[in-house]
This record gives structure tokens, sequence and C-alpha cells, in this order.
């Protein structure tokens, strides 16, 4: 079935379409790199902290030591979450998936803030660092509400990820589990014009809020093949079990056709950019906690997938590993990608609403022709 407009060619899942400037991040396939806002992302992880780099999404700068005190102590001091919100996470099925908890604790912060309704780009900028502030609350609660236990209350004298240990597990690790996690919140933190962002960016276009924007990153991410994959790894890795299953494991799913997941990407073929830097800090965790073993089987995986398809892991393929290792549980992973990633949506929210067209596309109809209604009493 044609219509008119049927000469005109369709890029299915808008595969290689550029749909708008941007100047938040570039992701070079050629040299597989990556820079936000110009620079590598491998060089933040390096030399600034996760707060950093938010500020520098956000702001399009790096901050300097006055800016990052005052972000930090702005950012610490937002952190609390509100009783009725916990009364919301509690009222949760315990067997709901964390995801959908946090889309709906998006949503019930919403209610909540002030300035909700405010699109200008002053309030967006406020309203970002709350979330940014209070999305770990939020999980942590979840998290801990699920297991029976009380939530912690976040201490503000303790940066943002450490925080986030703390309102887990009533504890900070040692400084390397630390430093390998802020380094995949950075990695995690923004990439283009990715399935979520660019949801937030068609909702941001219509000239909804901030928190409607959120809500929609956070229903694509939850997908399996975005941030979904993080879980899915970890998932796939405890069926592998051993590193002497790993070989024939794998040997198995590609007979099959199976998808493996936390490999391949949209745009990157001959690598992820942000896979060497993720896996180092997985190993140095895996030292830590004695976790050698799920180091041993991702690189029989990977060494096999690469081998036998010539596809290359990707970010979640590392990060998963290294969340199990620092003890979150694996249904928590993909809403730590959320508490990270809020950052570069609230980037590409501001950057749209800066210079807005509404986003709209069209497709080709193939459906049936134009026909005439027949009343219901002759339609038999
Ligand atoms: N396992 C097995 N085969 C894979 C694969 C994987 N993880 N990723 C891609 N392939 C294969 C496809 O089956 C396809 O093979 P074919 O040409 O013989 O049909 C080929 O590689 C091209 O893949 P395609 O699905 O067209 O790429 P895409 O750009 O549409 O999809 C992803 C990219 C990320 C959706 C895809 O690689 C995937 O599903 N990966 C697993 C989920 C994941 O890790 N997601 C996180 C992304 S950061």
């Amino acid at each position: 079935m044609t219509d008119d407009t049927s000469g005109q060619p369709i890029f299915k899942g808008l595969v290689g379409v550029f749909a708008d400037e941007s100047a938040v991040s570039k992701v070079m396939v050629e040299t597989n790199s990556l820079t936000y806002r110009g620079y590598p992302v491998q060089d933040l992880c390096e030399q600034c902290s996760f707060e950093e780099v938010a500020w520098l999404l956000w702001e399009g700068e790096l901050p300097t030591r006055k800016q990052l005190n005052a972000f930090r102590r702005a950012e610490a001091a937002e952190r609390g979450i509100s009783r009725a919100l916990v009364r919301v996470i509690e009222a949760f099925p315990k067997k709901s998936h964390p995801m959908d908890m946090i889309r709906t604790a998006v949503s019930f912060l919403a209610q909540e803030d002030a300035e909700a309704g405010d699109i200008s780009e002053a309030a967006t900028r406020r309203k970002a660092l709350r979330l940014f502030a209070k999305i770990p609350t939020a999980i942590a609660a979840a998290c801990r509400l699920r297991d029976g236990l009380r939530p912690i209350r976040p201490k503000p004298e303790l940066g943002f990820s450490e925080n986030i240990f703390h309102m887990f597990f009533g504890s900070v690790p040692e400084k390397r589990v630390v430093k390998a996690f802020d380094v995949s919140m950075i990695l995690y933190a923004e990439h283009g014009f990715n399935a979520s962002t660019f949801a937030a960016r068609v909702v941001a276009s219509t000239q909804a809020d901030l928190h409607s924007a959120v809500v929609a990153g956070i229903g694509a991410l939850k997908g399996p093949l975005h941030g979904g994959a993080n879980e899915a790894v970890m998932q796939m890795l405890k069926s592998v079990g051993t590193p002497a299953r790993a070989r024939g494991w794998i040997d198995d799913k590609l007979e099959h056709r199976a998808l493996v997941m936390g490999f391949g990407h949209r745009v990157y073929k001959h690598g992820d950019s942000r896979v060497p830097t993720m896996s180092r800090y997985r190993d140095s965790v895996a030292e830590a906690t004695g976790g050698q073993k799920w180091v041993e089987i991702s690189t029989i995986l990977a060494e096999e997938m690469m081998a036998k398809k010539g596809i290359h892991p990707n970010l979640d393929f590392p990060a998963g590993p290294a969340y199990f290792m620092m003890g979150f549980p694996v249904d928590f992973f993909t809403p730590l990608f959320v508490a990270s990633r809020v950052t570069g949506w609230a980037a590409h929210v501001i950057e749209q609403g800066a210079d807005n067209r509404l986003i709209r596309p069209l497709s080709h109809y193939t459906g049936r022709p134009q026909r005439e209604v027949v009343p219901i009493r002759a339609r038999g």
C-alpha cells in the first residue's frame, strides 16, 4: 500500500539523520572518542569529579574552585525528599521495577516543585539542580524500603557519589570504589542525541516542562536496547556463572543468533569511547572487592564476540558488573544511570528551549485508502 509521499526516503530508526545542532557533546566515531563541551571524557574522568562535570554540561565551562564549592553546597542542600514522597515510594508493590518507581517519583517531585510549570531558562536550571540532588535520595529510599529497611537521610557533608553509597548502605566504601562509581556517573552523563535525550528534547520542544521531559527520558532509558542494558548485562554474567562456562555459553547464543547484551552501538561501530576507561575502573573495583570472576567472564565474552561477530562492547558491559561488585541490587543499575543522565537531559532541554522548533517528523501512510463510513444499521 502506498501514498503520494511514497517516493520520500524513510530513515527507519532515524539512522543517519541529523535532527538539530548541539554544543553539549561530540561523538567522534572515526576516533572512538567523545567530548563534553570540548573536553575528552577520559580526561574529565581522571581529573574531575562528577559535580564538576555536571556544572560543565550545564554552564559550558569547568567551574572555578569557588563556583564548584557553591554548586556543591547548593546540591547538598536540595537532597532531602518529603515524607509525602517517601509514602508514595512505600506504597509501590514490592515487585515494582525501580525504573517505574523513579519515573513516578519524578512526576511526584513535579507536584511538589513550585516552579514545575515555569519553562523559563532560569527556572529550568533551578529545577535541574533540584532533580539532580533529589533523584539519588528517592532511588536509595526505594531500595531500602523494598528490603524492609528505613531510608537513610542524605549527609550534606558528603560528595555526590559518596552520599549515594551512604544512602544505600549506611557506609562509604574505600576511595577507589567511590572513584569508580564517580567515573561511571561521568561516563553515563551525556551522549549526544541518544534515544532518551531525544525523547526529552521532543517533549521539551512542545514547551512542556523539565519534569515532563525527564519522565520521558526515564521511560526511554528503561528499555534494554538503551539504559536497561546495564541490568541485562549483569543478569547475563550471572547466568554464565563461571569463566569455564563463558565460551560455550556465548557460542550457543551466537549460534541461535541471540542478542548479547552490552554489545553493539548505534553510533560506534569500531568500539565505544567510554569502554576502556570504565573497564579499567571495573577492574579496580574487582581488585578491591574480590570480584575477579566477573572480569574473567567479561573478558572471555568480549573476546568471543570480537572473534565471532566483530562486535565491540558498549559502556553498559563494564558498568553492570562494576555496580554489582559495589553492592547495588541489579534492578537499581538503570536508576543509577538516571541519576547521572539527568544532567545531560537537562543540558539538552535548556539547549532546546534556547532555539526551539517543535519536533514533529512525518510518516508514510500504509493503511487503507480513503473510504466511506457505512452507518451501523447497514454494517450487519
Ligand atoms: N548481539 C548480537 N548481535 C548484535 C548485537 C548484539 N548485542 N548488536 C548488534 N548485533 C548485530 C545485529 O544482529 C545485526 O546483525 P545482522 O546485520 O546480521 O542482522 C548487526 O549486528 C547490526 O545491528 P543493528 O541492530 O542493526 O544495530 P543498531 O544500530 O540498530 O542497534 C543496538 C544498536 C545497541 C540497539 C544493538 O547493538 C543492541 O541491541 N545491543 C544490545 C543491547 C545493548 O547493549 N544496548 C546498550 C546500547 S549502549
